[in-house]
C-alpha cells in the first residue's frame, strides 16, 4: 500500500512538474484574459520608437504593435526601460514582449523566444566632420561608444575597439559629439534618424554615417521562453504584414528604406 501512495505521489509530482515547464510561458488566451498587451521598451531609438509629443512612445514597431493588439482585442501596456533591461526582463517573464528593435541572435536565442523577423537592418559607423575614419578599417586601436547590451557593443568588443557602453543612445552620440571617442557604432536606421536631427540644428555635415554595412541583423520581437503559442499568433500577424507591403507602407511613413527579412 505505501508503495503504492508513494508511486503515486511521484506521478502527481512529475506531472506537476511538467505542467509547471509548459505554463512558464504566456499564451495568447493569457493576453486576452488581461485584456492588455505588456511590452517592455527602450524609446531612444527612432525611427523603431522614440519619445513623442506629451512622451508617448511612438515609431515604426509601436504601429506594428497597435496592429497586432487591434487583431487581438486588446489594448497596449508600454512599459519604458533602458536598452539592457529589456531582455532580462522578457527572460523573467514580467513583460509580454520585448519592442525594442531587437535584433535576432543565438545567443539571445538561449534567454528569450523570437517572433519570426520583420526587416533587415545593419551596424554603421558615425564619425564628426574631417574625421580621419573613413570605412571600417581605420576603427582599429580608435575609441568607439555604443548602447550597452546592443548587438553594436557585440560587435566592437569582439573587434577589439576601445569600447566605451552608454545606458543610453544619447549618451553615445553625446560622446562622439564631445570627443570623447572618435566614432559611434549604431544601427543604420536610427543612424540616419539621430544623425538627421543632429544635423537640423547643429549644421550639414556635423556628423557623418560612413556608407559600409557592417553586420546584417533581423529585427524581430522577444517572448519568454516558453510562449510558443502567442509567438505563434504573433507571426501569422507579422508575416501578413511583411507579404501584404503594409510594413513596408509603415517604413514610407517614417521615410526609412525596408528591407524585407527572408523568412
Ligand atoms: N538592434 C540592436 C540590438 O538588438 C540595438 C537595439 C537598441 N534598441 C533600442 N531601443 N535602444 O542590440
Amino acid at each position: 500500500m505505501k508503495k503504492i501512495i508513494a508511486l503515486a505521489l511521484s506521478l502527481l509530482m512529475l506531472t506537476a512538474t511538467l505542467a509547471g515547464c509548459g505554463s512558464s510561458g504566456t499564451t495568447l488566451a493569457d493576453v486576452k484574459k488581461a485584456g492588455t498587451l505588456t511590452i517592455a521598451t527602450s524609446p531612444d531609438f527612432p525611427p523603431f520608437e522614440s519619445l513623442g509629443e506629451n512622451n508617448a512612445v511612438e515609431g515604426i514597431e509601436i504601429e506594428i504593435l497597435n496592429t497586432i493588439c487591434e487583431r487581438f482585442g486588446v489594448t497596449l501596456t508600454i512599459n519604458q526601460m533602458d536598452f539592457d533591461s529589456v531582455i532580462p526582463g522578457i527572460n523573467a517573464g514580467k513583460f509580454d514582449l520585448g519592442v525594442s528593435g531587437i535584433s535576432v541572435t543565438e545567443e539571445r536565442k538561449k534567454n528569450v523566444l523570437f517572433t519570426d523577423p520583420y526587416c533587415l537592418a545593419a551596424q554603421a559607423i558615425v564619425v564628426t566632420a574631417g574625421s580621419p575614419i573613413a570605412s571600417k578599417a581605420d576603427l582599429t586601436g580608435k575609441t568607439v561608444s555604443v548602447q550597452t547590451g546592443t548587438t553594436a557593443e557585440d560587435f566592437c568588443m569582439k573587434e577589439g575597439y576601445d569600447v566605451k557602453g552608454f545606458a543610453a543612445n544619447s549618451d553615445a552620440e553625446a560622446a562622439l559629439v564631445t570627443g570623447k571617442v572618435d566614432a559611434w557604432v549604431i544601427d543604420d536606421l536610427t543612424a540616419a534618424e539621430m544623425v538627421k536631427a543632429y544635423n537640423e540644428e547643429n549644421g550639414e555635415g556635423s556628423l557623418v554615417i560612413l556608407s559600409e554595412a557592417m553586420t546584417t541583423e533581423p529585427y524581430a520581437f522577444a517572448l519568454t521562453l516558453g510562449s510558443d503559442d502567442l509567438a505563434a499568433e504573433i507571426n501569422k500577424i507579422i508575416n501578413e504584414m511583411v507579404s501584404d507591403g503594409s510594413i513596408a507602407a509603415i517604413f514610407e511613413k517614417y521615410d526609412a528604406p525596408y528591407t524585407a527579412p527572408h523568412n
